[in-house]
């Protein structure tokens, strides 16, 4: 395990990851904790500082989440920040006072004391500094910071000192020097605080005497010694969909402990044009390692046969998944272990504050195997955003098709196929989602946009070709951009491109005479149709 790592204790803010986040990018180590963790297990966790984050409750609420008060007394910096903040004050003996209205946004912060926490943040004030109640104190240095809070500290705790004040908070931010425990008000993760990152930086370099000595590769060196000893001479085995998760998941694992590891991948007849023979190759040409593809189309779409419902579609999907994978992890002698591409949004749940609790993604839900063939869980990215698995993906040489690969359903084209999924209907979509696909790519559009795709109505349309009347089927194509997929936008493609892939499908793909473009957004609509 890293020698120098940060703490985050979460009580629930929708900024927490992004705190996380922060102190790895200045190259330290950092995990999240539920705020309510046994100090047992913090004290195992050895970090050289602790950071309390934000959270929606106040210290008065009945049921406000309390943290277990000795990790005052660890010895280490502790820095809480908005209701990290007012729980310090509240517990150490200071006066937070109740929220006559909430401040939010930006605010121009006075810095009194820039000798540590706050050291290089300001520039100089001009001017007078704002007046506040009580007279103003002086401070010759100013800087612009997000605040998002209700309650506000009145007076610090015993031995705390106020070192910043805005005008609507006398004590933006304090310290107790010599217990090296430090808090603010505003929020230094977030951008709009203009130099929140030299805050954090601060804290972590000068306050807690960190070096910036982690990066992604001392992440992959860490995780083939804790996958090692975690696994010692046991198998395990790995479900790979072409992905870039899973992707990154096995080839870690097969650093760490090679031949005790096996992939499988499930061919489930819902996938597009040549996939399943690509991701082989590709596999195949750039890894090592033992791979058993398995071609159960068959079983899935006899399965599929009749059914038009989404939700039981992707029920069909994920219990037959389920049924393969065991039968063929039944087959490998001695597995103990599952590893999965779970990542750190997979993780957390809905109420954050209750502290982050594991699931697993529905289309991964492999969950009945841990329990049946009592296997173990294995996952290496549960701390990781995507993007940080894209800088893991580079740094263990996996080619950029599969980093930069857009994401991909596991019903697959299951729920692209509107109605009834049979063959010649997948046959269809694969053929018109191909020349979608291949289009976007030749204008360079494939890396901007989160998904390009077509889409089977299960509608006929009227048309001619040369002196025939035609009554054929319509493709709609949908292309979005978004950051997360929770929300999207439908991409702004040009009329050219649009027009190339309309004359491309209804020449080529026999069955289709229309195609239409979605231009529906997330929300109200949903990328995918169902
Ligand atoms: P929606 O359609 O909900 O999709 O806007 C958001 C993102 O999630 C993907 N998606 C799924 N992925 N299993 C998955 O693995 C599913 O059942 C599933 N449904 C939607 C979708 O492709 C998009 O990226």
């Amino acid at each position: 395990m890293y020698e120098e790592k940060i703490l985050v204790l979460d009580f629930g803010s929708q900024y927490t990851q992004l705190i996380a986040r922060r102190i790895r990018e200045s190259k330290v180590y950092s995990e999240i904790f539920p705020f309510n963790a046994l100090i047992e297990k913090i004290k195992d966790f050895n970090p050289k500082g602790i950071i309390l984050s934000g959270g929606p409750s106040s210290v008065y609420d009945s049921g406000a989440p309390i943290p277990d008060l000795k990790i005052f007394e660890l010895g280490i910096p502790v820095l809480g920040i908005c209701y990290g903040m007012q729980l310090m004050a509240h517990c150490l003996g200071g006066r937070v006072a109740k929220a006559q209205k909430r401040e939010y946004g930006k605010a121009e912060l006075i810095v009194e004391d820039d000798s540590d926490l706050l050291k290089g943040i300001g520039t100089k004030l001009r001017g007078l500094p704002p007046l506040i109640k009580g007279g103003n104190r002086g401070g010759k240095l100013r800087t612009t910071v997000w605040m998002s809070h209700g309650d506000r500290i009145e007076h610090c705790p015993p031995r705390f000192k106020p070192i910043a004040y805005t005008a609507n908070s006398p004590v933006a931010a304090m310290a107790n020097k010599g217990k090296r425990f430090y808090a603010l008000q505003f929020h230094p993760e977030v951008v709009h605080t203009a130099k929140g990152f030299e805050i954090l930086k601060n804290f972590l370099f000068k306050i807690c005497g960190c070096k910036p000595i982690w990066n992604m590769k001392s992440f992959i060196e860490t995780a083939k010694k804790e996958i090692k000893e975690k696994v010692g001479n046991k198998k395990v085995v790995c479900g790979i969909s072409g992905g870039v998760d899973s992707t990154v998941t096995a080839v870690l694992v097969h650093k760490s402990i090679g031949e005790q590891l096996t992939c499988i991948f499930v061919d489930n007849g819902v996938l597009r044009e040549g996939e399943a023979k690509k991701v082989e190759e590709t596999l195949r040409k750039h890894f090592h390692m033992n791979i058993n593809f398995i071609d159960a189309s068959k079983r899935f779409l006899n399965k599929l046969k009749g059914v038009t419902d989404p939700e039981k579609k992707r029920k069909i999907i994920g219990n037959e998944f389920i049924k393969v994978f065991e039968e063929e992890a039944k087959k490998i002698k001695g597995v103990e272990f599952l590893a999965q591409g779970t990542l750190y949004p997979d993780v957390i749940e809905s109420v954050p504050f209750k502290g982050p609790s594991a699931t697993i993604k529905s289309h991964h839900n492999v969950g009945g195997l841990l329990k049946k063939m009592r296997l173990k869980l294995i996952e290496p990215l549960r701390e990781l955003f995507k993007d940080e698995i894209r800088v893991l993906g580079k740094e263990l040489e996996l080619p950029d098709e599969i980093i930069n690969r857009q994401p991909f359903p596991g019903p697959g084209l299951a729920i692209r196929v509107i109605g009834e999924v049979t063959r010649e209907r997948c046959y269809i979509l694969r053929k018109a989602d191909a020349i979608v696909l291949e289009e976007i790519k030749k204008t360079g559009l494939y890396t901007e946009l989160w998904q390009a795709f077509a889409v089977l109505l299960p509608v006929k349309s009227v048309g001619v070709m040369g002196d025939e009347r035609t009554y054929e089927n319509v493709i709609a194509v949908r292309a979005v951009k978004s950051l997360d997929g929770m929300t999207a936008d439908w991409a702004r493609i040009s009329y050219d491109v649009l027009g190339r892939i309309s004359n491309r499908i209804i020449n080529e793909v026999r069955g289709v005479n229309r195609v239409v473009y979605d231009i529906s957004s997330k929300p109200p609509s949903t990328i995918e149709w169902e």
